[in-house]
C-alpha cells in the first residue's frame, strides 16, 4: 500500500503529516535525507503515521442558538442580532430537546448555548434544566454578554452548565458597566464554574486589550481572543482595516505575551489562548462535526454560518440529514482544506485550515483579508513548527514567542510536498 504524506521542509528540519489521520512528526532534515526507504518506513510505522484515517464522529459540537434577538447590537456581530429582532415565540424548550435528541447521537457532544442574548429568553432556565439532565452540566458552556446575569439568574442557572463564556469588549471600556460586572465575575467564581471571557479585537477594542487581560487574571478566567471576522455586521468594517489585520493581529499578540511576561502569568489560565497547538485538519469542523440550529429549525453546519446556500436542513420541514449535503462540490469548497482553491498552493496547508468556511469569498474584501492574516498566520505558523522547542519551559516558550515575533529579519523558508511511501 502507497500511503501520502505532506512533507514541509525548512533549512534544518522536516515534518511529514498524514493528513487523513491527522498524525505527523518533525526530524531532522539532514538526517532525514540519508535514511533508506526501509528506515523511514520503520520512523513512520511507530509514529502511527501509516495507519488510515481516524473515525470521525458527527457533531462534535452542537451550537443552540436560542433566539437571535440581544440586547446590544454589536458593530461586528455576525448574527446581526439587535433588541429590534423579537424573540422567537415558536422555539419553546420542547422543540429545543427534540432538535438535540435529533441532532446528538454522541455521549459527549459539547453543546454551546448561545444566540442573540440567551439571558434574554424568559425560560432559560428550564432550557438551560432540561438540557442538563440530558447531557450532564459540564459538556454545557453558555455564552453570554452577560448584562442580564443577576444574582438570582445566577443562582437558578448555576447546577446547569459547565463553563460560562462572557463577551466584554464592551466592559472594559465602560469604568461603570466594569464595576457593576465584577460583582457578577466575582460570583460565578464563588459557584465554581468555570468562567471565561470572549474579547473580539478591532482598531477600537485593541487599546483595551491589556485591560481585559488584567479582568481574567483577576478572575481567573480563560481567555479567547478573537479577532473580528468579516461575517454579518463584520463584513461591513473598511477595506483599510482589512488590509492592516495582520499589524493588528501582531500589535495584540505582542500586548498578550507582555502581559504574560510581565506578570509571570505562565501557568495561569488566561495564557493558554496562545498555545500554539499544532493541529493539522484535512477538514474543519464544518464538514459534519458541528451542527448549528437557529430558532426557525434552520440547521446550519457551523457556528458563523447563516448564508442559506449553507442551509443543512430545517429540522421543522425535515426530521434528518441527507448525508449527500456533504458531496456537494461547494460545501467541500468551503469546508476541506485540500479543496480550498484559495490555499491549494500554500506551504502551510493542512497545518493551517484554510479560510474560514464562513467568509463569504464573493467580496471586495476578501481579497484584502486574505492577503493581510495569511502573512501573519503564517508567522505563527512557522513559529510553531519550526522554531518552538518541547523541551522548553512555559517561560522559555512566552519570551522566545515574543523575540521571534519583535525581530523582522527572521528568513522563514518552507516548501511542501508530497513524499509517496510503500507500506
Ligand atoms: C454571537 S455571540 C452570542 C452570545 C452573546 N450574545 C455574546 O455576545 O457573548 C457569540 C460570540 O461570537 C462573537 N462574535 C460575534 N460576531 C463576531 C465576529 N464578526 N467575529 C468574531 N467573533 C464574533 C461574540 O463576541 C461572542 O463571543
Ligand atoms: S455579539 Fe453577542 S452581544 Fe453582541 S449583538 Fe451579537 S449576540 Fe448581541
Ligand atoms: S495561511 Fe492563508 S493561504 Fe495558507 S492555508 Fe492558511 S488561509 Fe490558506
Amino acid at each position: 500500500m502507497e500511503i501520502r504524506l505532506q512533507k514541509y521542509t525548512s533549512d534544518e528540519s522536516v515534518i511529514l503529516l498524514n493528513s487523513q489521520n491527522e498524525r505527523w512528526i518533525k526530524v531532522n532534515r539532514e538526517k532525514y535525507e540519508k535514511l533508506d526507504e526501509g528506515s523511514k518506513k520503520k520512523l513512520l510505522e511507530s509514529y502511527g503515521l501509516a495507519k488510515s484515517a481516524n473515525e470521525k464522529r458527527k457533531f462534535r459540537s452542537v451550537y443552540l442558538f436560542l433566539t437571535h434577538h440581544c440586547n446590544m447590537a454589536c458593530d461586528f456581530c455576525f448574527l446581526q442580532c439587535s433588541p429590534d429582532i423579537e424573540i422567537e415565540k415558536d422555539f419553546d424548550s420542547e422543540k429545543i430537546m427534540k432538535y438535540y435528541d435529533l441532532l446528538c447521537s454522541s455521549p459527549d457532544t459539547k453543546l454551546v448555548v448561545t444566540g442573540g442574548e440567551p439571558l434574554s429568553r424568559p425560560d432559560i432556565k428550564d432550557i438551560l434544566k432540561c438540557l442538563s439532565e440530558k447531557v450532564g452540566k459540564e459538556r454545557i458552556i453558555l455564552q453570554t454578554n452577560g448584562l442580564l446575569l443577576n444574582g438570582e439568574k445566577l443562582d437558578q442557572i448555576k447546577d446547569h452548565i459547565g463553563c460560562i463564556e462572557m463577551s466584554i469588549e464592551n466592559v472594559v471600556r465602560d469604568e461603570k458597566l466594569l464595576a457593576s460586572m465584577e460583582k457578577r465575575y466575582a460570583a460565578i467564581n464563588a459557584t465554581g464554574c468555570v468562567l471565561s471571557f470572549s474579547y473580539v479585537i478591532d482598531s477600537d477594542s485593541e487599546e483595551y486589550l491589556k485591560a481585559a487581560l488584567e479582568l481574567a487574571d483577576k478572575y481567573d478566567a480563560y481567555f479567547q481572543m478573537r479577532f473580528v471576522e468579516p461575517i454579518g455586521n463584520g463584513a461591513g468594517y473598511s477595506l483599510d482595516m482589512w488590509e492592516n489585520q495582520d499589524r493588528l493581529m501582531k500589535k495584540s499578540y505582542l500586548t498578550f505575551l507582555d502581559y504574560v511576561i510581565d506578570n509571570k502569568g505562565f501557568d495561569r489560565r488566561y495564557s493558554a489562548v496562545i498555545d500554539n497547538a499544532l493541529i493539522p485538519r484535512e477538514k474543519c469542523g464544518g464538514f459534519g462535526e458541528v451542527a448549528a440550529v437557529h430558532p426557525n429549525g434552520d440547521v446550519f453546519p457551523c457556528g458563523n454560518i447563516v448564508d442559506k446556500n449553507m442551509l443543512l436542513t430545517n429540522l421543522e420541514e425535515e426530521e434528518t440529514i441527507d448525508g449527500s449535503y456533504y458531496d456537494r462540490d461547494d460545501v467541500k469548497s468551503r469546508f476541506v482544506t485540500g479543496e480550498k482553491k484559495e490555499c491549494l498552493n500554500c506551504e502551510y496547508l493542512y497545518f493551517c485550515n484554510g479560510i474560514c468556511g464562513a467568509i463569504d469569498r464573493r467580496y471586495e474584501y476578501f481579497a484584502a483579508y486574505k492577503k493581510s492574516t495569511c502573512r501573519m498566520k503564517k508567522d505563527l505558523l512557522y513559529f510553531g513548527m519550526f522554531v518552538k522547542k518541547d523541551s522548553w519551559s512555559r517561560e522559555e516558550y512566552f519570551r522566545s514567542y515574543r523575540a521571534f515575533l519583535m525581530n523582522e529579519d527572521i528568513e522563514k523558508k518552507v516548501k511542501r510536498d508530497v513524499e509517496k511511501i510503500c507500506i
